[in-house]
């Protein structure tokens, strides 16, 4: 079934006084704040989507037994929400997010929510705590984070019954605290983030928690982040744990074509048609490690930089790996990396005008 419930709102809500919300906007972070409200929507076999609300934010009662604490039938999805320079706010791309909700259900053998469903919420969410947007200006945004859990209770292996779709809210500023800083990259060579036939191409939480232990391990040989490459023959360069990869050769941005195991991330597709717009050639293919080692340091390949929402874009300035270390671009930002970015982030944040009608209005 697929009809769009309607979002009541269930008043009796205490959120937090304008002062306490301006002290966690002066100094947002990420994913560790969160506004004063939720979406919720049910689904129930036989039933389909209802019970469509927009609550107080609470924690969740849930049985131990519950699915998704067992079986991880989970999936999730992150978008931003900016304030344009007439104080109004816009969510960057928010089908997208939802048309990649539904592969992600498919995969999962869960419900697909209909896309006007998932923007509707969004959109009930983010008028609702309006005063959590930060002023247009920088990359701060209100950053929303909509989740499907399995809500049958038992322990047999197989699709829930019953599921329920929530969104929250998170006021974000920059993912990687310091500002435009290149970030160092360890290359895991041998433990994989997903697999050929697997769901490296469905953002579901046993993707995350699959690299966790890489991420343990590139933070003690003193890296920010994560390189996965292939789970076959461990030399194709695939993603980082929580973004995608582009790597600049002079007027030409190329970032690793969507093999089924990594993620079909918005940002990576929006830069695809946007470095086009500034006059560079992008294209989807394919990179091994020694190509990006031997081309960083005969020079051919000038910059390398991550991307996705949460981290919008970031240059990498060093690469670690078993065999040694190589700095990427000097260790600076690469001069293509920063337009492309103040590109993006201006469109984004709707300093500069939107050919692509990515711009959703509130
Ligand atoms: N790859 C992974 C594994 C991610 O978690 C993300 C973040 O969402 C991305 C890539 C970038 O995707 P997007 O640009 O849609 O945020
Ligand atoms: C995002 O960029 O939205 C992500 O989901 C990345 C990370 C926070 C997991």
């Amino acid at each position: 079934m697929t009809t769009t419930p309607t979002i009541e709102l269930k008043p009796s809500s205490a959120p937090l006084s304008d002062a306490e919300r301006e002290a966690i906007l002066a100094n947002p972070g990420f994913g560790r704040h969160f506004t004063d409200h939720m979406v919720t929507i049910k689904w129930t076999e036989g039933r389909g989507w209802h019970d469509a609300e927009l609550t107080p934010y609470a924690p969740l009662s849930m049985d131990p037994a519950n699915m998704t604490l067992h079986y991880a039938q989970e999936i999730f999805e992150g978008l931003k929400a900016y304030r344009r320079p007439d104080g109004t706010v816009s969510l960057f791309r928010p089908e997208s997010n939802a048309e990649r909700f539904q592969l992600s259900a498919r995969r999962l053998a869960m419900p697909e929510l209909p896309v006007e469903t998932f923007v509707a919420a969004c959109d009930a969410l983010v008028r609702q705590d309006i005063d959590w947007v930060p002023e247009h200006g920088g990359e701060s945004s209100l950053y929303l984070r909509p989740f499907m859990i399995a809500n049958e209770v038992g322990l047999g292996v197989k699709p829930a019954n019953e599921y329920l779709f929530i969104v929250i809210a998170s006021p974000a500023g920059a993912y990687f605290p310091g500002g435009v800083r290149p970030v160092s990259i360890w290359l895991s060579e041998d433990r994989v983030r997903a697999v050929p036939g697997g769901i490296g191409f469905a953002k579901t939480g046993g993707n995350y928690a699959a690299s966790l232990l890489a991420q343990a391990e590139a933070a003690e040989k003193g890296c920010d982040q994560v390189a996965y490459l292939d789970a076959v023959e461990h030399k194709w360069v695939e993603e980082l744990g929580g973004m995608n990869l582009y790597f600049v050769y002079g007027d030409r941005i190329v970032t690793p074509e969507l093999t089924g195991s990594l993620l079909a991330g918005i940002t990576r597709d929006s830069l695809l048609r946007l470095a086009e717009d500034l006059g560079y050639t992008a294209e989807e293919g394919r990179l091994t490690i020694d190509d990006w080692r031997r081309d960083s340091e005969n020079g051919t390949l000038t910059e390398v930089f991550a991307c996705g929402t949460a981290a919008v874009i970031t240059p990498v300035g060093l690469v670690k790996s078993r065999d040694g270390e190589w700095t990427q671009s000097d260790g600076k930002p690469g001069e293509v990396t920063l337009r492309l970015r103040k590109a993006l982030l201006d469109i984004q944040t709707g300093a500069a005008e939107d050919v692509h009608g990515w711009t959703h209005h509130l």
